[in-house]
């Protein structure tokens, strides 16, 4: 029989992070899925992960508090015995433009998406030891475009695909594979959330410059990260995969390039 895989992923109780806990079920891997505030979608999200028969550990993390994340990583171990795959997928700060950024706002968007990034994947080394382990982090399309409110997320992001490609090379002798996805607009409860009643107006803008012609899913970053977990992937090391249905290569409303302007 072959031997279970486990994964661990931050955020998995919603959207994006939901998404991948669910593709990685499917592809029979136990999986722990983080979340922060919300027990019930996190119990909701497990419940649907062993429909697909495979167990799932739910940890309530902050990953703003070291203490909280050594601990998840102590019961990833307790429960499974192992790590094969880590999604860093959660991410936390304050949609501001920077002349508003105080220093709390910096250090909780900083912690979130890099110092608890390095602390993961330095305690999931020793659980993936002995065996092909994957690292994947969700970057997103502020780490490389100026998007309104999104300056201090944006910094943040950039830095994680930094660390990704370090930890890429450091990490390559112990057979583990360290990659990004870089997803554009993803349709989300949190993305409806923060664009409150601007959102028709955001979807309409990004939907007309996408070549793909429509808004990512949750689904569609899965699938890229499950084949960033996948024995497939062994290749890649240090990359960002750009998932955006091609919106980073337009300047222009993607029906103009069917003759739609002279
Ligand atoms: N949606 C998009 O358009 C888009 C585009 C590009 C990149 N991304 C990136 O994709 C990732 C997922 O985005 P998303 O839209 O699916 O939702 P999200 O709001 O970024 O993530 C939701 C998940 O993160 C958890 N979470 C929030 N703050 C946390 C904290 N301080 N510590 C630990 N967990 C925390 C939530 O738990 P609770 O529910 O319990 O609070 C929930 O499980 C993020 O890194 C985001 O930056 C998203």
């Amino acid at each position: 029989m072959a031997e279970r895989r486990a994964a661990l992923v931050t955020g998995g109780s919603r959207g994006i992070g939901r998404a991948t806990a669910l593709a990685l079920a499917e592809a029979g891997l136990d999986v722990a899925v983080t979340y922060k505030k919300n027990e019930a979608a996190a119990r909701d999200a497990a419940a649907a992960i062993e429909k697909r028969g495979v167990t799932a550990l739910v940890l309530a993390v902050d990953l703003e508090d070291r203490a909280g994340v050594a601990a998840a990583l102590q019961r990833v171990e307790a429960d499974f015995g192992r790590l094969d795959v880590l999604v860093a997928n959660a991410a936390a700060t304050a949609f501001k433009p920077l002349l508003d950024v105080g220093e709390h706002h910096l250090s909780r968007t900083m912690t979130t998406s890099l110092q608890s990034f390095i602390q993961l994947v330095q305690g999931c080394v020793p659980l993936m030891a002995g065996r092909p382990g994957s690292v994947v982090a969700v970057s997103g399309w502020d780490s490389y475009r100026s998007l309104s409110r999104h300056g201090l997320l944006g910094a943040a992001k950039a830095g994680l695909e930094a660390l990704v490609r370090s930890f890429a090379v450091e990490l390559a002798s112990r057979d583990i594979a360290v990659n990004a996805v870089c997803p554009g607009p993803v349709d989300t409860d949190s993305a409806r959330y923060y664009a409150g009643a601007t959102w028709p107006q955001m979807e309409a803008n990004w939907v007309q410059r996408t070549p793909a012609g429509r808004l990512g899913r949750p689904e569609d970053i899965a699938t890229i990260i499950r084949f960033l977990s996948s024995p497939d992937s062994r290749w890649l090391r240090g990359q960002v995969l750009y998932a955006d249905g091609g919106l980073s290569l337009m300047t222009e409303p993607a029906a103009w390039f069917e003759g739609g302007v002279a």
